[in-house]
């Protein structure tokens, strides 16, 4: 099934690489930066990624039955457990009494979790097992566990959705079926993770996003790290519904695509590629493994985002430790010293009131796309073309301009006609 992908893909990239880098056909847009400081917005976004799955962990991060991991999302923490029948459970580490964190340790495993206030005890999948001194403390039963959030394990990941009011949908409606069958085929549900990272950035999360959808940064921002690996400018956007994927292929994989017969092709062993899920997740596929990005915007402040990195690797090479102890290495200073430095930059200028619009050019177009879509989802509906709303005005031309579906319409830098 991979190779089916790789020949595709290498297909799709070998017309990117024929075409090459094409003259912009638009003007640049602005974008005034109230996107990335706007109160009113960011609560609306809050509410859209709350209401969406994210990917919490990694499903071997709760790897056999009693496992647990707790993240904090927002203002309190979401604590992962598996049951002993090997299912998966999200809870709201927030205990049912007086409402102390229950679990206080960031992993570990257990039969069972106990709060350290009163004594109070929970089952794995959150059901409350014992109330301590319990003929003491009421002469009628208790009964509330943990508040359960939805939750799902897919492709190798815990999808949690933290409020538990939105409505129900499965990881793979969400995904869509493209995406859902491209995760499937890049073998995402046998990788195991390697290692994982928290960073409390200051910045918006979409500042963050926006440097997976555009690679017009690559040969100047990365210029002393990975630039010398990929032709510049060289990429292959798509979009799947509200989801994106931008593919990058490095200069090896160039090569071959212009000198290699097709039946030799290598291409997943070369190639980078950016899925942003919409909101808050993306899944960078780095020749070979994965790095999965989980945001999680600061509760009040626009400006704030602690991002979660883990890096998955094939399980049936996870011993291969010394190899991917310096890929982790690498990724550990490229994206934080390099995408996050900037991205932190930006914001701080924009706070400080230097700049108030932004000029995003026809090469950067996916990022207005998925602007757009964030838009969208905040609403629950298409974004209105009103010129007197420059923000409104601007995603909806984005939205306009770029093709539905994998496998649509899609573009190299520049080359937005084609
Ligand atoms: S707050 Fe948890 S047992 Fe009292
Ligand atoms: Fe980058």
């Amino acid at each position: 099934m991979q190779r089916e992908l790789e020949l595709r893909l290498g297909d799709e990239l070998s017309e990117v690489v024929k075409r090459g880098p094409a003259p912009a056909e638009r003007a640049a847009t602005s974008l005034p930066v109230g996107v990335y400081t706007d109160a009113d917005r960011h609560r609306r976004e809050l509410a859209s990624i709350a209401a969406h799955p994210a990917a919490l962990v990694a499903s071997t991060e709760v790897a056999s039955p009693g496992d647990y991991v707790t993240v904090d999302a927002g203002r309190t923490s979401i604590i992962v457990t598996r049951d002993r029948d090997g299912q998966v459970h999200a809870m709201r580490n927030v205990c049912a009494h007086r409402g102390a964190t229950v679990v206080t340790s960031e992993s570990g495993s257990g039969r069972i979790l106990s709060c350290g206030f009163h004594g109070w005890s929970y089952e794995l999948d959150g059901s409350l097992r014992s109330v301590a001194d319990a003929s003491l403390f009421s002469n009628t039963p208790c009964t509330r566990g943990l508040q359960t959030l939805p939750c799902e394990e897919r492709h190798g990941i815990v999808w949690v959705t933290a409020d538990p009011t939105a409505p129900e949908r499965s990881v793979r409606e969400w995904l869509g079926d493209d995406v859902d069958a491209l995760l499937t085929e890049l073998g995402l549900g046998e990788m195991t993770r390697h290692a994982s990272t928290e960073y409390d950035l200051g910045c918006n999360w979409k500042l963050l996003t926006d440097g997976f959808l555009e690679i017009y940064h690559l040969k100047y921002l990365h210029r002393n790290s990975i630039a010398p690996y990929f032709p510049a400018n060289t990429t292959k956007v798509s979009r799947s519904g509200d989801h994106f994927v931008n593919w990058l292929p490095k200069n090896r994989l160039v090569k071959q695509l212009t000198e290699v017969d097709r039946d030799d092709w290598e291409v997943l062993a070369h190639l980078t590629g950016a899925i942003v899920l919409i909101p808050g997740t993306v899944i960078q596929w780095q020749a070979g493994h994965v790095e999965l990005f989980s945001l999680r915007p600061h509760p009040t402040d626009p400006s704030r985002t602690t991002c979660r990195l883990t890096m998955l690797v094939p399980g049936d090479r996870a011993d291969e430790t010394e190899l991917w102890d310096r890929n982790w290495e690498r990724v550990c200073v490229t994206i934080p010293d390099e995408d996050f430095a900037a991205a932190v930059d930006v914001q701080r200028n924009i706070d400080a009131g230097a700049v108030s619009e932004l000029q995003i050019g026809a090469n950067e177009h996916a990022l207005c796309d998925h602007l757009a879509a964030v838009d969208r989802l905040g609403t629950g509906v298409g974004v209105g073309c009103d010129p007197d709303d420059p923000v409104a005005f601007f995603a909806c031309q984005g939205a306009q301009t770029f093709g539905a579906g994998l496998g649509g319409e899609e573009a190299g830098v520049g080359n937005r006609s084609q």
